[in-house]
């Protein structure tokens, strides 16, 4: 493998600004979709598309026709997280730079780092007899609408034998892992008004209402110290992990101690005391606030009493709840939370519902066999606490969703010093090559 020159195209690749959810980095997200249909067009694609262009393009490849061979999709996304906060980056986020073996920036592991794995892996088998689709979208960091939209239209760009997506981690080092399912999501902004414009806090303060104070004490009644949120309904749909997936969870290579040490470096866990963490990650809701705007919040000093504030939240859905009901009923909890003499309006931003994958069709055995031959290690099937917003629609044909991934569980997706391993990557292409040559091994019936 000349890696040499693969590290320089994914540098390429990784130094354009492709944040997805901030408008004026449009153009930027038009020319990483141009890099993926370049690659694309290397590979030998007949058909390189861009879909839904109006936004951020999905790109549409179709590979060289192997006539009996099976389907593969594979998706991926060349959209990243904003940077923020810049003065945590020891090099700058969109200038890739190698330390110790892992390279550094933006979207090392999520996603692009893994896309170029994906399609590094196809030259490396020298163009297996796979018939390869490509749906690698702009817009997964930002709730993935375009796409949604897309497919209901023209579910027939699903179609195939398998569906391969590299977004996740390993568990641990060594242990490569498949997924069973995904959290969901449902993002908003919740909106609190509490007078018809701000006031001196100095003629009206202690008499008027603050639309902060309003909106803490929201925030606050919606999730508890314990854990439990207080949205009515919200655990209803809630189910409890089968026995074999706890058993298998209690010997993953994971301790508590070390997460809260070395993942999350705080002094103590939050969360559902009387459940694992895996469980509280894997298995539970969660509602999380993001950021509070409003009143005043720039440098010096300013005595008003704010009449609106607004918090952007999100909750994580589990396997068997559903977004819509999950909307309607943080939409009622925030109504009956508020005091009368204030106002409160929800708007939802987007959302997802979470993913169940089975993992018993034949592909997952070579996915397996691949990682065993290549890493020593088959894969073990777990959940993940994030969200892939289309990944129910990808297998809405009825194709086996393999999820996997290349990354380790400390590359701080969207956060500062976002890293890949380099050997991660190697080992990556290797182990997807070798998938790609076990499936063209299996001839197909359908085509
Ligand atoms: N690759 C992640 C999802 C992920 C992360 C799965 C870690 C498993 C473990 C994906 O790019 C992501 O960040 N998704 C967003 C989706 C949202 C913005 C709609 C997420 O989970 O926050
Ligand atoms: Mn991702
Ligand atoms: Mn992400």
């Amino acid at each position: 493998m000349d890696t040499d020159r693969l590290l320089q195209q994914l540098t390429d690749f990784l130094r354009i600004p492709s944040v997805s959810t901030l408008p004026a980095h449009s153009a930027d997200c038009r020319a990483a979709a141009e890099w993926v249909a370049a690659e694309l067009r290397r590979l030998g694609c007949r058909e390189v598309q861009f879909l839904a262009s109006g936004t951020h393009p999905v790109v549409w490849g179709v590979g060289p026709e192997v006539p009996g061979a099976p389907t593969l999709l594979l998706y991926g996304h060349y959209d990243v997280q904003p940077p923020d906060p810049l003065d945590e980056w020891t090099t700058p986020p969109f200038q890739p730079s190698v330390r110790d073996g892992r390279l550094f920036a933006r979207g090392a592991a999520d996603d692009k780092g893994q896309v170029f794995c994906l399609l590094k892996a196809i030259e490396a088998a020298g163009r297996p007899p796979v018939n390869f689709r490509f749906l690698i979208e702009g817009e997964e960091e930002y709730g993935s609408r375009v796409l949604f939209d897309l497919l209901r239209r023209e579910p027939e760009r699903t179609r195939a034998d398998a569906v391969l997506i590299a977004d996740m981690a390993y568990v641990a080092p060594g242990w490569p892992a498949v997924y069973t399912a995904l959290r969901g999501l449902c993002y908003a902004e919740i909106t609190v008004r509490s007078a018809k414009s701000d006031l001196h806090s100095g003629e009206f303060g202690g008499a008027a209402p603050n639309a902060h104070e309003e909106l803490l004490r929201l925030l606050g009644r919606l999730k508890g110290p314990d854990g439990k949120i207080n949205i009515p309904g919200l655990y209803a749909a809630v189910k409890r992990p089968t026995k074999a997936e706890l058993t298998t969870w209690r010997r993953l290579p994971f301790s508590e101690t070390q997460f809260l040490k070395q993942r999350v470096q705080a002094k103590a866990l939050a969360g559902l005391k009387q459940y694992s963490v895996l469980e509280r990650l894997w298995a539970l809701p969660t509602f999380e606030i993001h950021g509070v705007l409003g009143g005043f919040t720039g440098e010096g000093a300013k005595t008003v009493i704010p009449a609106e504030a607004t918090a952007k939240v999100s909750l994580r859905l589990v396997p068997n709840q559903k977004l819509k009901t999950v909307e309607r009923q943080l939409a009622a909890a925030v109504k009956r939370l508020v005091p009368r003499h204030v106002q409160a309006s929800v708007r939802f931003l987007h959302g997802a519902d979470p993913a169940v994958v089975p993992v018993d069709h034949p592909a997952f055995r070579l996915l397996d066999r691949a990682f065993r031959e290549v890493v020593g290690r088959g894969t073990v099937a777990v959940r993940a606490g994030g969200s892939i917003p289309v990944v129910p629609a990808l297998g809405k044909s009825g194709a086996p969703v393999v999820l996997t991934g290349i990354g380790l569980p400390d590359d701080r997706l969207h956060a500062p010093n976002e890293k890949l391993d380099l050997k991660q990557l190697w080992d990556g292409i290797a182990v997807f090559k070798r998938f790609y040559e076990l499936l063209g091994q299996k001839r197909t019936a359908s085509s």
